[in-house]
């Protein structure tokens, strides 16, 4: 059977490259995810303790084509089927930014069918509704990854209002940088949550920045350079030094989500991105939502790191109001969920 004749939902090809991962995804705006694939690249990028994107730009050409032509064949869809195509343009590392929306124009430009140029932040964005077909908007988002983190007020599709975002490192960035002191594998985040199961969240005084502040921001620099300290001592068991970091990095998720709670009517508090994928994390955030009650949203580990299906929903969302893109559509190293938020302070800052 075919996806031809008398259907009503629309199907969505999504596509990402924007960091180390290459996906594909085919999803319907009734949220059914036909297939999905997706293809890491740690190995590759193991040897140099982070990504390289030069590395990872060229493993993307190598891997998106097998990964739409796995999707398209698992789910019995050919070209004529998609609505639309749904790429990531941005923000990201730009040669990889580049491969997937340029796989998209491709597809678009061969099909005549149009293109959704999805900003990889509202991919994460959207995921919760992906998984949750009743949250409704506005949300007080929290979007934790590798290369972002920020408080922000969802108010609908392509409408946010960044409440805050970090003056220097990213929460994902400190689980990776933390880990490679603690001389565990890329990527950090996974190690350091496996390995603080073992340890005592309160073995190591570690600094919690801006904690207890009425800055809006987030912080995590001199926290990494504490973890620094703490490592070359040589005093604390690492799994003492990773579960006491892994702390530090909740309490100041907490406290600045509970600030910004303060200044939202947001009735459901959310979590993406992939530090939303720590199971600590999870619970911690969760309990903040139940004590200010509001309701919890989380999307499921595997939606939160990057994936395609998150891209394909951003798309059946933007599609569904007509929101589709020229095929001139640029590719964007920095692409802010809310062009109108002011610079922070800080050095380093990645707003
Ligand atoms: O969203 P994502 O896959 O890519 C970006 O858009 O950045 O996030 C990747 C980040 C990495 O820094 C990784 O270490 C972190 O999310 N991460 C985690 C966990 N899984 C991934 N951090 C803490 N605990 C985890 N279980
Ligand atoms: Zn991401």
């Amino acid at each position: 059977m075919g996806w031809g004749k008398g259907r009503v939902m629309a199907l969505i090809l999504g596509l990402e490259s924007s960091c180390d991962d290459s996906a594909a995804a085919l999803v319907t705006s009734e949220r059914v995810i036909l297939a999905q694939a997706v293809i890491g690249q740690d190995d590759a990028h193991r040897p140099f303790g982070g990504i390289v994107p030069e590395i990872a730009a060229r493993a993307h050409v190598e891997m998106l084509p097998g990964l739409i032509r796995r999707v398209m064949d698992e789910a019995g869809v050919v070209p004529a089927d998609l609505d639309a195509i749904a790429a990531t343009a941005g923000p990201g590392l730009i040669g990889g930014v580049m491969v997937a929306l340029l796989a998209g124009k491709g597809l678009a430009l061969a099909t005549g069918k149009p293109l959704i140029a999805v900003n990889h932040l509202e991919g994460h964005a959207l995921s919760p509704r992906l998984a949750d077909p009743n949250l409704a908007f506005p949300y007080l988002l929290l979007l934790a990854s590798g290369g972002h983190c920020q408080l922000l007020e969802a108010r609908g599709v392509g409408d946010y209002r960044r409440l805050a975002t970090t003056i220097d490192d990213a929460a994902g960035e400190a689980f990776d940088k933390s880990a490679k002191l603690l001389g565990l594998p890329y990527p950090g985040g996974p190690a350091v949550e496996q390995l603080a199961l073992e340890g005592d969240p309160r073995a190591v005084p570690l600094p919690r920045p801006l904690v207890g502040t009425s800055e809006p921001h987030f912080s995590f620099a001199g926290l990494k350079s504490a973890v620094q300290r703490a490592a070359a001592s040589g005093v604390h068991k690492p799994a003492d030094i990773a579960a006491s970091f892994q702390q530090a990095v909740i309490d100041c998720l907490v406290d600045r989500t509970a600030r910004a709670l303060a200044t939202s009517n947001a009735p459901t508090l959310v979590v993406a991105g992939g530090v939303a994928a720590n199971g600590a994390v999870r619970s911690a955030l969760a309990e903040l939502a139940q004590q200010k009650r509001r309701a919890f949203s989380v999307p499921p580990g595997w939606l939160c790191t990057d994936n395609a299906a998150m891209i394909g929903w951003a798309g059946a969302e933007r599609f569904a109001l007509g929101l589709t893109d020229p095929l001139d559509a640029p590719a964007r190293a920095r692409w802010p969920l809310d062009a109108s938020a002011d610079k922070v302070r800080g050095a380093g800052v990645k707003a």
